[in-house]
């Protein structure tokens, strides 16, 4: 199987599991609108693709660890929805189509990412085929990669501080997609029980991957088409970020992509099946959406 047809087998498991979600009649039923306007608008998945690629890697079969791939991409659907409000980064322009708030109104939007956290964890909760040690790991790992040490830091840092040195920006940048990113490998590793070596070359791997893909989106945010990108393009600059572009420039950040892409690679090129993970690597670097 060739790197688009595992991606493809990826991506059409992950979207019919997200599908089956919030279908429910319900007197509420706006909240789980709003909530599938979001989770089904066709995000590129790449974390839950990597936890089923790491599933599978492990020697396990990836479709058991679905549940723990949907809930990291759950959490991740919730922060994009808020992390779009105006209070955040006041974005109209999500995947190529209105954010939540401009359809359903911030009051909803913000309750929509809400219920996308514990049902999150509930998804894990319910995982078939796990032990219960198994999911209290991924629990404490997905737990440990959002919560107020992981990605919502990030995001407070992003939004609240005004982070303008190399360093600074380097750990804003891991907080709030890098520790997302590494969750996503390790919760693969965890459901195959990988030995604790390869499962610390995965987390490398993974977080060299998450370093590069924000760089990238940084730079897309500047120099990318709209139309593809399908966000907003001078966003960062028009709410006063100053991210690794405004510091080094587009060609040296560029740079820096490739550099991470080489170490992703370098984490895993002891793997025999490497092959899937070098080209999610080398996807990164030219990426336009
Ligand atoms: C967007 O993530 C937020 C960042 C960390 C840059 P993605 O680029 O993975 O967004 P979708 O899910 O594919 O829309
Ligand atoms: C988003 O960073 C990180 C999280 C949502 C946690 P950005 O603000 O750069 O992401 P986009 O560009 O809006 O997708
Ligand atoms: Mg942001
Ligand atoms: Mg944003
Ligand atoms: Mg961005």
């Amino acid at each position: 199987m060739d790197y688009t047809e595992r991606y493809t087998a990826y991506q059409e498991a992950i979207e019919s599991y997200l599908d089956r979600l919030f279908t429910q009649d319900r007197s509420y039923s706006k909240l789980y609108e709003a909530i599938r306007y979001s989770l089904l608008s066709g995000g590129k998945r790449i974390r839950p693709v990597l936890t089923l690629e790491f599933a599978r890697l492990g020697g396990t079969d990836w479709h058991l660890a679905l549940p723990y791939a949907c809930a990291l991409e759950l959490v991740h659907n919730y922060s994009l929805i808020h992390d779009d409000l105006p209070c955040m980064d006041n974005d109209d322009l999500r995947r190529g189509r209105p954010t939540n708030h401009k359809v359903y109104g911030e009051a909803l939007a913000v309750l929509a990412g809400d219920a996308l956290q514990p049902e999150a964890f509930r998804l894990i909760a319910q995982a078939p085929m796990m032990t219960a040690e198994n999911k209290v790991q991924a629990i404490r790992v997905l737990a440990d990669a959002c919560g107020a040490d992981g990605m919502v830091a990030g995001q407070v840092l992003d939004t609240v501080y005004d982070i303008r040195d190399e360093a600074g920006l380097r750990e804003v940048n891991r907080l709030k997609t890098g520790v997302m990113i590494a969750a996503a490998a390790e919760l693969g590793c965890i459901a195959a029980k990988m030995p604790p070596t390869m499962r610390m070359q995965a987390v490398q791997y993974a977080q060299y991957l998450g370093w590069g893909f924000q760089l990238r989106d940084d730079i897309l945010d500047v120099t990318g088409d709209e139309s593809t990108f399908g966000k907003p393009i001078g966003s960062d600059q028009a709410s006063g970020k100053v991210t690794y572009v405004d510091l080094k420039g587009v060609e040296a950040c560029q740079k820096k992509v490739e550099n991470c892409s080489v170490r992703a690679k370098a984490a895993v090129s002891g793997w025999g099946d490497h092959g899937f993970l070098w080209q999610l690597a080398d996807q990164m670097v030219s990426r336009i959406k």
